[in-house]
């Protein structure tokens, strides 16, 4: 089969956020507590469909407490769980991974309800990627501390779909207009970047445009994060500036792509990120560049161009079933009825182990930041997405407060998540003012040639505070 295995780890930095997908918003504190599973027979491959998972053979209960720390009760075996940002979580207890989303369901067109006592059926297998099983997991209701702050007729009822928000749809439909009046009062309210017009995005409609800079149920989340624990800090000291796209003369950043009108940028950024790091892994004599459109048509961990995580993308994804390169399964920048079976000589390529740097959720800073990217790669970053970034160009990009998109005859725009990879930092040398260069999946025309320095420091559109990294040991064989 030559089953190329790419051992890379995958370190989860930091905070909640909500990139897309499911309208779950569930916090730290909603999981801490007992959790019953109800778990169908072992024994099955990756291949399980876990929406007939049949009968329930085994429950097990596990109680999930601070510090991350999870214990089955009926042993006492100590293992770990992590919140994955407001959608769901993943424990490993003994030999066993378990991972699944919060339960949630559509209601009617324009309401969706989710709980943060129960789960979706979610996917267990042992930690050499076998003996899969499915299960469901329910809080017990014992210390309902939040219970209380969630009355049944409001919580979890959301206005709008997971895919479609509780927008005009009729408006949406128009075809996109860059506003130039916009532009011009950005332009006029700071000197630090410029704004400009896209005329190519005019073949688009507003919901395409939309799509493309995220998704989301609105506002990103950053829920209480569990306490950190104190580590020993030990000063250490990094270069000035940093630029994966220039190491001694050397580009270990595969070129920008663009995703189109799919809210696929998770995918995007997951994948920019595994390229990247393999190309540093093996000093640019392996360049693949992998298949979004694999991870949108056939990943059951994401929600296809409706929206997904980088963690659980170029983590979860790639660990349990590997990504495959872009020939082997080329990108249409839409959802697809199934998932064609790759064919059949082509390479997976799997990552090793995933987890937050830390050691847990909520482990991570600037700092760390910093010091993963420059040791073992691009980072896939969570931003928050305002109209203005839409129309940058060129400079130092930060979200300008003052000024407010205003086209008639509506105003389709809120605030929406979009992933993309975080490849260097610097400072201007004339203002000082530092920036993270980012890599963008909207195309070579947009921006700085694809990319975008976005300003550093003060955790601008949430840069910092929801990113994550993955590093790859050396070694392919
Ligand atoms: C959809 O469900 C919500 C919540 O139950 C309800 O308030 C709303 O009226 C319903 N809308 C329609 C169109 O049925
Ligand atoms: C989850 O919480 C809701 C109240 O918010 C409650 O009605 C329901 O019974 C709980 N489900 C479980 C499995 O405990
Ligand atoms: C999610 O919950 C947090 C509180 O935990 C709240 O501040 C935030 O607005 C919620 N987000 C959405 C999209 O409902
Ligand atoms: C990496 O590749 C560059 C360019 O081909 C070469 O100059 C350099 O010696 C290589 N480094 C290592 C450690 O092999």
């Amino acid at each position: 089969m030559g089953t190329i295995v790419c051992f890379v780890i995958v370190l989860i930095c930091c905070v909640a956020s909500s990139v897309g997908d499911t309208v779950a918003n569930c916090t730290h504190e909603d999981l801490l507590g007992s959790w019953i599973f109800h778990m169908s027979e072992g024994g099955h491959d990756k291949t399980i469909d876990c929406s007939k998972p049949g009968p329930v053979h085994k429950v097990i209960t596990i109680s999930l407490s601070s510090y991350n720390t999870a214990i089955v009760e009926s042993d006492h075996e100590i293992g770990t769980y992590n919140l994955i940002y407001n959608q769901g979580f993943e424990v490993e207890v003994g030999f066993h991974t378990l991972f699944a989303f919060f339960a949630w369901e559509t209601l009617n067109d324009t309401h969706t309800k989710y709980w943060c006592n129960k789960t979706m059926y979610g996917w267990a297998h042992d930690n050499l990627g076998n003996n899969w099983a499915c299960f469901i997991a329910m809080k017990q209701p014992d210390k309902a501390v939040l219970q209380s702050e969630l009355p049944e007729n409001t919580n979890g009822i959301v206005k709008g779909t997971p895919s479609k928000l509780l927008r005009n749809k009729l408006a949406l439909q128009a075809p996109y207009m860059n506003d130039m009046q916009f532009i011009m009062e950005l332009n006029k309210q700071q000197r630090s970047w410029v704004a400009d017009s896209y005329p190519e995005l005019e073949s688009m409609t507003y919901e395409q445009v939309l799509s493309r800079s995220g998704h989301g149920n609105g506002p990103i989340v950053r829920s209480k994060l569990p306490r950190k624990l104190k580590f020993s800090s030990v000063v250490k000291t990094f270069p000035e500036s940093f630029d994966w796209r220039n190491v001694n003369g050397q580009n270990f950043v595969s070129p920008v792509r663009n995703q189109g009108s799919c809210g696929s940028c998770y995918a995007f950024a997951s994948m920019a990120m595994l390229e990247a790091r393999i190309r540093i892994a093996t000093n640019n004599t392996q360049t693949p560049v992998f298949s979004p459109q694999e991870v949108v048509s056939c990943s059951q961990y994401a929600q296809g161009c409706a929206g997904g995580f980088p963690f659980l993308i170029a983590g979860k994804y790639a660990h349990d079933f590997g990504v495959v390169e872009e020939q082997c399964y080329p990108y249409l920048g839409k959802d697809t009825d199934k998932c064609e079976p790759a064919m059949v000589d082509c390479k997976r390529h799997y990552v090793a182990k995933y987890e937050y740097v830390g050691g847990y959720y909520g482990a991570c800073s600037e700092e760390k930041m910093i010091e993963d990217l420059v040791a073992f790669g691009p980072i896939a970053v969570a931003i928050e997405v305002y109209p203005d970034f839409q129309q940058y160009k060129s400079g130092i990009y930060h979200h300008v407060t003052s000024v407010e998109r205003n086209s008639p005859p509506f105003n389709p725009f809120e605030l929406t998540n979009h992933a993309v990879l975080v490849v260097g930092y610097g400072a201007d040398p004339s203002s000082g003012e530092k920036y993270w260069i980012v890599k963008n999946s909207w195309g070579e025309s947009w921006g700085e040639k694809g990319f975008v320095r976005i300003r550093r420091g003060v955790d601008e559109i949430a840069i910092s505070s929801l990113a994550q990294q993955s590093f790859p040991i050396p070694e392919l064989e």
